[in-house]
């Protein structure tokens, strides 16, 4: 013990990366549990920006155990890029470890998701189109290829086969794709196998001997709470469980491994491809919010959608994911804006009123927030290192949040870089020292 888990709290991008690295300082390990490189966590460490998509964020501290779970579905072309990108900025990976049991993405997984979305027309889910949902659907049906087949090209080329050969119908129009060559992929995919042999291992005994030496392991989510293929607004959602509870399965622990859960959630909301999302601003305010956050994706560079802070969804993610802690991040970016606005119930067309999120597709799609109104602060509250430098408006909108959630407050970002954050002291855990 101990284990901490950090999840995103609403629709992902919460600033998980920035958070992760932050902690990471103080960890023995980090590792991550599920989703792929739909992920874009940024790190902003002395004015250079990093973007991890698979890569745990512990990765910038030299030979810090960084694992990437069993739970993840991994792009080997997209792991190994990112790890020459890492090498040629000079770092050490040397503790980088790939689950053998993590499953992979293929070519195919690529063009049927590229296929699907372009089927649902006008209906699609807006999926990153990185495989991500054909390989956790492979992973169900037993057709998966993991991590470990890489080392082993007969085993490599019979699964391979084996899992192109019900495809063959949806795989047609890319019959020609050289992609799909049997004999260049298992080729390809052998290279992959190669250059990340030294980092395959068993990953989950990893964790257990940090835990049993009593050090701290961080795992990683990605991905958000409103984003769970089972408690998030499906379908418009990814295809794992980026709540806390999956932090067990994919990275082999028990729920008595976890002692911390915390949440990170953005001081407003901020969603990216389609579904619903009841306090969306369609205007000038959200327009205003985009430009003031860099609301654009790290994966796909798409313009995210923005809203006010909606605390209906957020008390469903503390209990969903049992949160102990939250961590409000962009808290900056809300600078210069008032009234500032929280949603703390929904109404739906028919004029009912909800307290607790929906569980029903057609409410949700329809429901729109009810907001309370909060004053803003015009100060730039970047320089703040504790909460007392905090305007009054922005302690009593912070108060405010936490009271609503019943939950502590744990840390407040109030810019990108590393040292833009307040650490409110109200849970006790390993934090850097300059802090
Ligand atoms: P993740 O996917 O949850 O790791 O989040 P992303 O990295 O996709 O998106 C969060 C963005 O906000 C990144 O560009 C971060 O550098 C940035 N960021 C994180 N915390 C803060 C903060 O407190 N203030 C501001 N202005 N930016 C932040
Ligand atoms: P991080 O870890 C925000 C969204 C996609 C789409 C839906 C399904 O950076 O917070 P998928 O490719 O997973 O099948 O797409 O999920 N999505 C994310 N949105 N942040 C992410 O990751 C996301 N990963 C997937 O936009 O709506
Ligand atoms: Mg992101």
């Amino acid at each position: 013990m101990p284990g901490l888990v950090i999840v995103g709290a609403q629709w992902g991008d919460e600033g998980k990366g920035k958070v992760v690295d932050l902690i990471a300082e103080h960890a023995d390990a980090v590792v991550r549990f599920q989703g792929g490189n739909n992920a874009g966590h940024t790190i902003v460490r002395d004015g250079e920006v990093f973007k991890f998509h698979l890569v745990p964020s512990g990765i910038l501290y030299p030979g810090k155990i960084c694992a990437i779970g069993n739970g993840v579905v991994v792009d080997p072309q997209v792991l190994t890029e990112e790890l020459d990108a890492l090498r040629r900025r000079g770092l050490d990976i040397g503790g980088l470890k790939v689950s053998a049991n993590a499953h992979l993405i293929m070519p195919y997984h690529l063009l049927i998701d590229h296929a699907g979305e372009a089927k649902l027309g006008e209906q699609k889910i807006g999926t990153t189109r990185r495989g991500i949902g054909p390989c956790y659907a492979d992973k169900a049906a037993r057709l998966g290829i993991r991590v470990q087949d890489l080392l082993d090209e007969k085993i490599l080329k019979q699964k391979i086969s084996a899992a192109m050969e019900p495809k063959r119908l949806s795989l047609r129009p890319f019959a020609k794709d050289p992609m799909l060559d049997l004999h260049a992929m298992t080729e390809q995919y052998r290279t992959f196998g190669a250059r990340l042999e030294p980092h395959i291992a068993d990953t989950a005994p990893i964790a257990w001997r940090v835990l049993e030496r009593n050090g701290l392991v961080i795992f990683e989510g990605a991905q958000g709470t409103m984003l769970d293929i089972d408690h998030g607004t499906y379908p418009f959602v990814t295809s794992s469980n980026p709540v806390a509870g999956a932090a067990c399965v994919g990275a082999g622990v028990g729920p008595t491994d976890i002692d911390h859960v915390w949440g990170i959630a953005k001081a407003y909301a901020t969603r990216v491809g389609a579904g619903p999302f009841p306090t969306e601003l369609d205007g000038a305010l959200g327009e205003e919010i985009r430009a003031a956050g860099g609301e654009f994706g790290t994966t796909t560079g798409r313009p995210r959608r923005t809203g006010w802070l909606d605390l209906v969804a957020l008390r469903y993610a503390v209990r969903v994911n049992g949160l102990t802690g939250l961590v409000i991040t962009k808290l900056d970016v809300l600078t210069g804006i008032d009234p500032i606005c929280v949603a703390t119930r929904y109404t739906a067309p028919d004029e009912a009123s909800f307290e607790e999120f929906p569980y029903h597709q057609s409410v949700l799609h329809k429901a729109r927030g009810e907001y309370d109104s909060l004053a803003g602060w015009q100060e730039d509250i970047s320089g703040a290192r504790s909460y007392d430098d905090l305007p009054e408006s922005a302690r009593a909108y912070l108060d405010y949040i936490s009271d609503f959630l019943g939950i502590p407050i744990v840390m407040i970002g109030v810019g990108p870089a590393r040292d833009e954050i307040i650490w409110t002291g109200a849970v006790e855990l390993p934090r850097p020292a300059a802090a």
